[in-house]
């Protein structure tokens, strides 16, 4: 049994302008140990699926329909009592800004220690020996716990709050563009660290723009279109054989994974949310589009061990 489903999930912003389907009809499912990279563009629902996970949506954002099944128990269900229990323990979360989840008035150690304090019971002494050896595994220096959040450079916040989330050993490990602002050495010490995380059991849910880190770290890739799944595969094959022309495209606007091509943007603009096209969301840029793409949905098909939602593939024969 995976260690988490998630089955035709929705969530919709009931904004003034007009309701967002932010996250349209999502299935997939994550093994323990796992590594999936959900990649897609700016707007197209992948932090809005993260916070569902954590039971987070923003007001007014609400989850309209769908399950999401974590270790048996389906998270929508749960009251919030047991979803406090579960939050950090059992699922723990990095944003992009860890200053949103620091508190910049109370020193780092405190925060650390509150942590065992909560959710193992511990007396504050033992607790801050728990968060001394969380700051050393990320090797970071005690010095640490003695400062506040904004006294720290921004690749030491994020190994914070990876420290943080490491220490109770949870399940999964959901980190939402953990390492957007900080260069490529930090960055890569951060991948590096999910990964100690992931050799230990935990499954790991990462969420970028960066398609190359996706590629570089992860086991499986899932790319997101205006809230729906275009395609989800193993990251070997995704990368190497694209089924979906929005995967090509993202692949191709990267330069240094098929280094021998050109490099080249997807034109055009992903849709206003509140307005999605007919069809297949991405017909009105789609190089490949025919007729029934603007016309009708496509279906969600199961190629081998890829998923993919294409009118190209049912054509050529995928099973829905
Ligand atoms: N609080 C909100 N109220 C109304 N609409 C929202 C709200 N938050 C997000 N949305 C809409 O939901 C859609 C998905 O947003 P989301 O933040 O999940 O995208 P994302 O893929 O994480 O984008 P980014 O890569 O920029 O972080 C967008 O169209 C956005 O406009
Ligand atoms: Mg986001």
């Amino acid at each position: 049994m995976p260690l988490m489903s998630v089955e035709n999930l929705e969530i919709t912003y009931m904004a003034l302008g007009g309701r967002i389907k932010a996250v349209d009809g999502i299935s997939f499912s994550l093994e323990q140990g796992e590594w999936m990279t959900v990649v897609g563009e700016s707007g197209s629902g992948k932090s809005t699926l993260a916070y569902a996970i954590m039971r987070l949506v923003p007001p007014p954002g609400k989850i309209t329909g769908g399950k999401i099944v974590f270790d048996g128990m389906n998270l929508l269900e749960l009251d919030k009592e047991k979803l406090r229990k579960i939050r950090g323990k059992e699922i723990a979360m990095v944003f992009q800004d860890p200053m949103t989840s620091l508190d910049p008035l109370r020193r780092v150690g405190d925060q650390a220690a509150e942590l065992f304090v909560e959710h193992e019971g511990l007396d504050m002494e033992e607790a801050k020996k728990r968060a001394e050896e969380a700051m050393r595994s990320v090797r970071l220096p005690q010095h640490v716990l003695n400062s506040y959040p904004h006294q720290l450079s921004g690749g030491q916040r994020q190994r914070v709050m990876i420290a943080m989330a490491m220490s109770l050993r949870p399940k999964l490990l959901i980190a939402d563009e953990p390492t957007t602002a900080l260069d490529v050495l930090v960055q890569e010490g951060i991948m590096e660290l999910l990964n100690s995380m992931k050799e230990e059991g935990t499954s790991i849910l990462l969420i970028t723009h960066d398609l190359s880190l996706a590629a570089n770290w992860s086991d499986r890739i899932m790319v997101m279109y205006a809230g729906r799944l275009a395609e989800l595969g193993n990251t070997e094959d995704l990368v190497e054989r694209p089924l979906h022309p929005y995967t090509k495209g993202l692949l191709d606007s990267v330069p240094d994974l098929w280094s021998d091509k050109e490099v080249k943007p997807i034109e055009g603009n992903p849709p206003d949310m509140r307005y999605p096209p007919p069809g297949c969301r991405f017909h009105p840029r789609c190089p490949m589009a025919m007729e029934i793409c603007s016309k009708k949905e496509p279906p969600i098909l199961s190629i081998d061990k890829r998923i993919v939602s294409c009118w190209l593939m049912a054509k050529e024969g995928g099973k829905a």
